[in-house]
């Protein structure tokens, strides 16, 4: 089954100040989703935003939010992204105690559940849960910062997914601009994640047409 490629902009490299005017601005750059990278210092080792920020973003966009919690144990913080208005919300198979109930968690609060690992977690480590999520995100750096450069290894893991029968989206995640899009996209990914190449760019509309112009 082929869908449709996805553009989730992250907003980790995003001007803070003017959120929401930057929002709007990949907004009417045809962006689809919103990428909001949540980061508690412990799983990683950078601070970001929480349940209060994500709030403020969901009344200035209709589009929507995907949410990826680099946290430890996310299943006690579920309930507040849910009430904040994410959509879709990610969490990383090394950070659960309880991986399934984790997911469920998230079903149940009526949004999309996604599974994410890093660069190095064999996907062996999350074909267990693979029924029970919507969208997998694959890590190409290691989480915690915007601007890194592009891991190849882990894109053999989207052929895996794909090979083994995952029909549910495969999004990118670090370091993604044309060409390592590209990669991505071949191996059976359909959501791109880009922080610094859509943000980091003057005319972020042409920025955006270059991640799926191929
Ligand atoms: C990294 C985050 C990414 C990152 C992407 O931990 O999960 O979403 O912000 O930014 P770029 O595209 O700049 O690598
Ligand atoms: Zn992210």
């Amino acid at each position: 089954m082929k869908h449709k490629i996805i553009i989730s902009p992250s907003i980790l490299s995003a001007d803070f100040a003017c959120l929401g005017n930057e929002i709007k601005q990949v907004e009417s750059a045809g962006c689809d989703w919103i990428h909001v990278d949540v980061m508690d210092g412990h799983f990683v080792p950078n601070l970001t935003i929480g349940p209060s920020v994500i709030k403020s973003i969901r009344k200035r966009t209709k589009l929507l939010l995907d949410v990826h919690l680099m946290i430890e144990e996310p299943g006690d913080w579920i309930v507040d992204y849910v009430k904040a208005g994410a959509d879709l919300i990610t969490v990383h198979v090394e950070a659960c105690n309880d991986v399934r109930q984790t997911l469920d968690q998230i079903r149940q609060g009526g949004k999309k559940p996604g599974l994410s690992l890093r660069p190095k977690t064999s996907a062996d480590e999350i074909k267990p849960f693979l029924k029970y999520v919507d969208l997998v995100l694959v890590m190409t750096v290691e989480p915690g910062f915007g601007g890194q450069k592009f891991m190849p290894e882990p894109i053999e893991k989207i052929r895996v997914l794909r090979r083994e029968g995952f029909e549910g989206r495969i999004s990118v995640d670090g370091g993604i601009n044309a060409e390592t899009a590209e990669l991505a996209l071949d191996a059976g990914a359909d959501v791109l994640v880009a922080g610094n190449a859509i943000f980091g760019s003057s005319d972020r509309k042409a920025a955006v047409q270059s991640l799926v112009a191929r």
